[in-house]
């Protein structure tokens, strides 16, 4: 890349590309990296404002995604942009439009001065509704070398008074690395997408035959992340307990109809067979590398275990049990009484609420449990929109 400036300038707009380059690789969070890209893009021409589109789904739009500015409060500005227009047409009137359309970088050294000529005008109403005066723009498409054209970055004011030509090379290179990565984060977050349906649908799965199939683990879900919430778990590890709760009773799957859909009391050797769902459902699961499957087979493993040590399969005592089978029980026990079974009828809400709390420190463990009824309201909500309460 041949850079028409002095050398120590160019060293430096070099270091801040590759460390640009190094940091937008590693993130993984879409609107992070939006947010990123723009400030780096800024970064390196010296420009005070910048917003970043993205060409919508139906390709008939710019979508604002990021909006960044030095000059007045961002809030003002982000929201007379964001409400008063939630993107803008997908044609060259706009500069930013004309830039996506044509792949050309766009410079307009001064708004004010835009020959007639040209297709594209300068609009001014995000300048009116936020006190911000446009100067002079650089709008640069983000292009991807096979998938083309994904949105536009567009750069005002630069603190050096004007844009320089070498300005126009760097951003061009730069918005090619750009367009990679987010490809690579779009790729990543739809394998991410079908594998948690697959860790979802393979929960399902587990029930199925035993009558119950998405309420009930939407319930044991969402019940879960609750309880975690009200014990302190961050945001990813509740996400983490939600997916990974799923499949608590894959080894359902192993168990014979006869024993499973039996309506009356479980004999005990019928009962010996109905405990090995715990160990079936962790053996399926184990070895494997995914953070989720790893947790879920350490619930699948032990959420019959009870805090007092009369728990099975292991007979583990209060924190012998990891803490995602703790939780899991005790939404799983509270579901199970408050919905009908093949071998038993639903229980009134205040009934399974007292027993529940008659098995803090017995059945469940005194911290999750509190954590329970510190949550009680968003539960019962839960079970109202997957299920149905008797009170
Ligand atoms: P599940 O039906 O999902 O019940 C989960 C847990 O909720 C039970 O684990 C138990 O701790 C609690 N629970 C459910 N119903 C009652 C109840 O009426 N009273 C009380 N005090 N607790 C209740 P548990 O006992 O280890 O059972 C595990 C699984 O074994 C059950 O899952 C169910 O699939 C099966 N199961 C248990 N008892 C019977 C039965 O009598 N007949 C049949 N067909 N299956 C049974
Ligand atoms: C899924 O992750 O695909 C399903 C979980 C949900 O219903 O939110
Ligand atoms: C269910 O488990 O959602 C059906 C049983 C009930 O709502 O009582
Ligand atoms: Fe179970």
């Amino acid at each position: 890349m041949k850079l028409e400036i002095g050398d120590n300038k160019a060293k430096e707009v070099l270091e801040k590309l590759i460390n640009a380059v190094i940091n937008l690789e590693s993130e993984r969070d879409i609107s992070l990296f939006l947010d990123k890209l723009l400030s780096y893009a800024r970064n390196i021409v010296g420009a005070s404002a910048g917003s970043l589109y993205l060409i919508d789904a139906d390709a008939k739009r710019l979508q604002i995604e990021v909006c960044q500015n030095d000059e007045i409060d961002i809030n003002t500005f982000f929201e007379v942009t964001h409400t008063k227009e939630s993107g803008i047409p997908l044609n060259s009137e706009s500069i930013a439009g004309y830039s996506a359309i044509s792949g050309e970088v766009v410079h307009v050294p001064d708004v004010d001065h835009i020959d007639v000529q040209l297709p594209y005008r300068f609009s001014s109403k995000i300048d009116k509704g936020s006190g911000f005066t446009s100067r002079s723009i650089l709008a640069v498409p983000i292009r991807h070398p096979r998938d083309g054209i994904m949105g536009t970055l567009e750069l005002f004011n630069p603190s050096a008074g004007a844009f320089e030509d070498w300005n126009i090379g760097i951003l061009r290179n730069f918005s090619v690395l750009a367009a990679v990565t987010l490809s690579n984060i779009r790729l990543y977050d739809s394998l991410k997408g079908s594998y948690l349906e697959t860790v979802f649908k393979l929960g399902v799965a587990s029930e199925f035959k035993d009558g119950d199939t998405y309420d009930h683990i939407h319930r044991i879900g969402y019940m879960v992340k609750i309880v975690a919430y009200h014990m302190g778990f961050s945001a990813e590890e509740r996400e983490l307990l939600f997916h990974a709760s799923s499949m608590h009773d894959i080894g359902k799957i192993g168990i014979p109809d006869s024993v499973l859909k039996k309506k009356e009391t479980l004999n005990d050797e019928e009962w010996e067979i109905m405990r090995r769902h715990s160990e079936m459902g962790a053996k399926m699961l184990e070895n494997t590398d995914s953070e989720i499957l790893q947790l879920s087979e350490k619930i699948a493993m032990s959420h019959h275990e009870k805090w007092n040590g009369k728990g099975y399969p292991e007979g583990l005592v209060g924190d012998q049990i990891p803490k995602a089978a703790q939780i899991v029980a005790i939404a799983d026990v509270f579901d199970a009484l408050v919905h009908a079974r093949v071998y038993k009828s639903a229980w009134k809400v205040q009934k399974a609420l007292d027993f529940i709390q008659s098995q803090r420190g017995e059945h469940f463990s005194p911290e999750v449990t509190d954590a329970f009824f510190n949550g009680i309201e968003e539960i019962l909500e839960v079970q109202k929109k997957f299920g149905e309460l008797h009170y």
